[in-house]
């Protein structure tokens, strides 16, 4: 399966975000839970140098808590500070505004030192997209706080959100895309829906999910779809088709809407929590 996916748009967002990072102290990255460093972009080292940063993996209530903690773990060894986060329920942002007053405390002691109080830390939330951006600063505008600035459509100012005292959120997120010039990381975007299905052959996309579903997480398609896993990927795609009717002309087997069933199965956590990436450093 190969991946060539080239947004128009990419580029202009690319330099608003290169624009906006200079106005902000700290910057928070979001990744993907289920595959913490594929849906990351390498760029926002270079991008995000000489800032304090903070990872949050997004959409941890899809991954496996073990990985969860095992991921936390590797980003603290990298030397960010990491929490895990739902944004879709606006879980774990207590703790994520602990850990930016954290990130930030040699900004303000800095600060202090020169003489400078209360001003306030601005931070600028970052990541590929559909991983969370909006869901999330909604989730944490939501909980602790007002808008300041420029009122929209008033004035082309930017926006930001109090998020305490010391703090304060840009509410325009920086996007960057993904690098998958390596196979493999654009199979795994593939997978959580980064890359338009539009664009890809849902089928062989199925097939190679089921595969790792195999080797991985034996037995669950076993279980949600009454699977046969010594079969080839097609023959299970062929079963999942069977148990849930999807059927075209009278009673010829849809593979392509199974196919689309079983995705959007993963996607939205059907099959349970899944981790399509796995770090080294894990105790068990
Ligand atoms: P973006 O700004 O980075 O592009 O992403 P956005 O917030 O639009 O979120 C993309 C999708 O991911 C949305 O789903 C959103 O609900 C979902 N999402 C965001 N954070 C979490 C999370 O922590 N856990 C889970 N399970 N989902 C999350 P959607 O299907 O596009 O929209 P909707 O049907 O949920 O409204």
């Amino acid at each position: 399966m190969h991946f060539q996916w080239y947004p128009g748009h990419m580029t202009k967002a690319k330099r608003m975000m290169q624009e906006n990072i200079k106005l902000v102290d700290l910057v928070v990255e979001l990744v993907d839970a289920r595959i913490p460093l594929s849906s990351r972009n390498p760029d926002i080292d270079e991008l995000g140098k000489n800032k304090a940063r903070v990872v949050l993996l997004n959409k941890a209530d899809l991954a496996e808590e073990c990985w969860n903690e095992a991921w936390i773990k590797w980003f603290e060894e990298q030397g960010f500070l990491a929490v895990k986060v739902n944004s879709k329920k606006g879980s774990g942002m207590k703790a994520i505004q602990s850990v930016i007053g954290e990130a930030c405390k040699e900004k303000i002691e800095r600060d202090r030192r020169r003489g400078i109080l209360n001003r306030p830390v601005r931070a600028m939330v970052v990541g590929i997209p559909n991983v969370g951006k909006s869901t999330f600063i909604n989730a944490l505008a939501g909980k602790a706080c007002a808008k300041t600035g420029n009122k929209p459509g008033v004035t082309k100012g930017k926006q930001w959100i109090r998020l305490n005292k010391q703090v304060e959120l840009l509410d325009t997120p920086g996007i960057l895309w993904p690098k998958f010039e390596d196979q493999k990381v654009g199979l795994k975007l593939a997978f959580i829906g980064s890359i338009k299905d539009e664009i890809l052959n849902t089928e062989e996309l199925a097939c190679e999910f089921i595969q790792y579903m195999k080797q991985e997480y034996g037995g669950v398609l076993n279980e949600k779809y009454h699977t046969d896993e010594s079969d080839d990927s097609y023959q299970i795609l062929m079963g999942i088709a069977r148990s849930r009717h999807c059927l075209v002309r009278g009673n010829e087997l849809d593979t392509e809407k199974a196919a689309a069933l079983l995705l959007d199965d993963f996607r939205n956590g059907r099959l349970g929590r899944i981790t399509l990436e796995k770090c080294l450093n894990k105790d068990s």
